[in-house]
């Protein structure tokens, strides 16, 4: 079994993180949130969403988190755009990438974009012609990759077609999403291969939320199927406010754990890490959900 040597981590933590918080975070608290990840050696993160502030109230202020925040240059700053008016917003802040995001499932489409599949996809047409016109990298997410949150069925192949129509578009990357965190190891093996006969594994990602405690696992069930680019959230902070149940992405702390500890190289310092896994945690009242940031908490200096 070979191992790769180097994963590229994309923190979702200020987004699919927080996105699903009842109480409104400040924009202060996410700029400080964003500039510490950074800090800790995070190379590509999600600021937030232009989405509509009706549908997820806490990303109404991401053009404020985006004009607030002091930037590296070699730090991908990226947001998510759902339709023209979210590409204008992301355009405006000047970020550096989006990602636009549909799904496997028709149902949870329509819950969480209101429109079908085949619809998505007809309105991610302008958005990236746009990035194209302004050279600006896009990557797209399939939701549900791995099950339902509504109980239909999900085929493997089914995964791969809207896989292989998002890589058409000219995504840089697909992001397979376990939304609901219901995956185990061998059936994330069956998705990743079947989207791997349509997409080159690595143009392949991995988001996975840990609803089931599984999400580790699969990871490395990833890894072993050659995947270099995954998702994570620090202090596994996160859910889907249109995936009934969805508790949050796995922890980064959890994967750079695991990461160092096979020889992998993520970039980050997991000590700075832990210390923003808590410095959020300790804003929202809990503790981290991460077991790496719980254990190594009194032993960081
Ligand atoms: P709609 O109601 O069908 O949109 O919503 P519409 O085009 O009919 O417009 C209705 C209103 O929304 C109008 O305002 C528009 O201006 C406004 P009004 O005239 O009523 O005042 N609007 C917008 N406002 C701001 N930004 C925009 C925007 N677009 C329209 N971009 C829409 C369609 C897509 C907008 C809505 O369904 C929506 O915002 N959905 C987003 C839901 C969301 O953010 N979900 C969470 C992120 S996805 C996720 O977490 C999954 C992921 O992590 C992977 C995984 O784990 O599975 C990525
Ligand atoms: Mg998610």
């Amino acid at each position: 079994m070979s191992y790769p040597t180097a994963v590229r981590l994309f923190e979702v933590g200020a987004r699919d993180g927080l996105q699903n918080e009842k109480q409104q975070v400040p924009t202060h608290i996410k700029v400080e949130l964003i500039e510490r990840l950074v800090d800790a050696g995070v190379k590509a993160i999600e600021t937030g969403s232009y989405v509509s502030p009706k549908w997820v109230p806490q990303m109404a202020d991401t053009a404020d988190v985006m004009t607030k925040l002091t930037r590296k240059d070699d730090v991908t700053y990226a947001v998510l755009t759902p339709n023209m008016k979210g590409y204008e917003g992301a355009a405006a802040s000047d970020a550096d990438e989006i990602e636009i995001f549909s799904a496997a499932s028709e149902l949870f489409n329509q819950k969480n974009i209101n429109c079908s599949i085949a619809e998505s996809l007809e309105r991610f047409q302008p958005v990236t012609k746009a990035a194209q016109r302004d050279g600006k990298p896009y990557r797209a997410s399939v939701s549900c990759a791995l099950g339902s949150p509504f109980g239909d069925e999900i085929t493997p192949e089914a995964v791969a077609d809207v896989c292989q129509k998002l890589l058409e578009m000219g995504s840089y990357e697909i992001s397979i999403a376990d939304t609901i965190g219901v995956g185990t190891p061998l059936k994330t093996k069956r998705v990743i291969e079947a989207v791997s006969k349509v997409v080159p594994i690595e143009q392949i990602g991995v988001h996975f939320h840990d609803t089931y405690g599984q999400a580790l696992a699969n990871y490395l069930a990833a890894l072993e199927m050659g995947i270099t680019r995954m998702d994570s959230s620090v202090a596994g902070l996160g859910g889907c406010p249109y995936a009934p149940g969805a508790t949050g992405n796995v922890a980064t702390e959890d994967v750079v754990y695991m990461l160092e500890g096979m020889g992998i190289d993520s970039g980050i310092d997991l000590k700075k890490l832990i210390k923003t896994a808590w410095f959020i945690s300790d804003f929202l009242g809990r503790p981290p959900v991460s077991s790496v940031a719980r254990a190594l908490k009194d032993k960081l200096n």
